[in-house]
C-alpha cells in the first residue's frame, strides 16, 4: 500500500506517494525526474546511485523511500548553487576524470561526502571512502587527482573566507 512521504530534495519540499519499500533511486528518477543519479547494479555494488541523505552518502538503490521520510536528500543536481559548479564538479572537469561519465555523478557525490569527513584526505582515505564506487572505464588515476584538486580548492577557499 502506498504511503505519503515528505522529503526535502535539493532544498525543495517534496511530497510523494509510494510503497514504503520502493527504492529512493526510483522515486528520484521516475517521480521527480532527477535523472542525474544513475542506476548501475541495483544491489549496492557500484555506487552509481549515490546521493546524500542528511549529508551522509547512501546508495539510493538500496534505500527504501520510507527511510528518507522527513530527511534532506541532495542529488548531483543539487550540489551547486545556481548554474555554477560545485568545487568537486569543477575539479573532475579540470582533471578530465571521466570517460563515459556514467559513474561520475556517484563519484562526485561520494567525494563531497568524503571531503566533509576528511578535508585533507590521504590516498588511503580516498581509496577507502571511494571503494564502493566503480568506474568501468578505469579512470581511477584521474579521479584521485580530481579529489586532491577539489580538496586543495575547497581548503583554499575556506582559508580565504577566514
Ligand atoms: S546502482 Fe546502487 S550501488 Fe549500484
Ligand atoms: S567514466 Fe565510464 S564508468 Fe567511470
Amino acid at each position: 500500500m502506498d504511503n505519503h512521504y515528505a522529503l526535502t530534495v535539493n532544498g525543495r519540499a517534496v511530497n510523494v506517494m509510494a510503497d514504503p519499500r520502493r527504492p529512493l533511486l526510483e522515486v528520484l528518477r521516475e517521480d521527480l525526474q532527477l535523472t542525474g543519479t544513475k542506476y548501475g547494479c541495483g544491489e549496492g555494488m557500484c555506487g552509481a546511485c549515490s546521493v546524500l541523505v542528511d549529508g551522509k552518502r547512501v546508495f539510493s538503490c538500496m534505500t527504501p523511500v520510507a527511510e528518507a521520510d522527513h530527511k534532506s536528500v541532495t542529488t548531483i543536481e543539487g550540489l551547486a548553487p545556481g548554474d555554477g559548479l560545485h568545487p568537486v564538479q569543477a575539479a573532475f572537469l579540470a582533471e578530465g576524470a571521466f570517460q563515459c561519465a556514467y559513474c561520475t555523478p556517484g563519484m562526485v557525490v561520494a567525494t563531497v561526502a568524503l571531503l566533509k569527513e576528511y578535508p585533507n584526505p590521504s590516498t588511503f582515505e580516498i581509496v577507502k571512502m571511494l571503494d564502493g564506487n566503480l568506474c568501468r572505464c578505469g579512470t581511477y588515476p584521474r579521479i584521485l587527482k580530481a579529489v586532491r584538486r577539489a580538496a586543495a580548492s575547497m581548503n583554499s577557499s575556506t582559508r580565504e573566507a577566514r
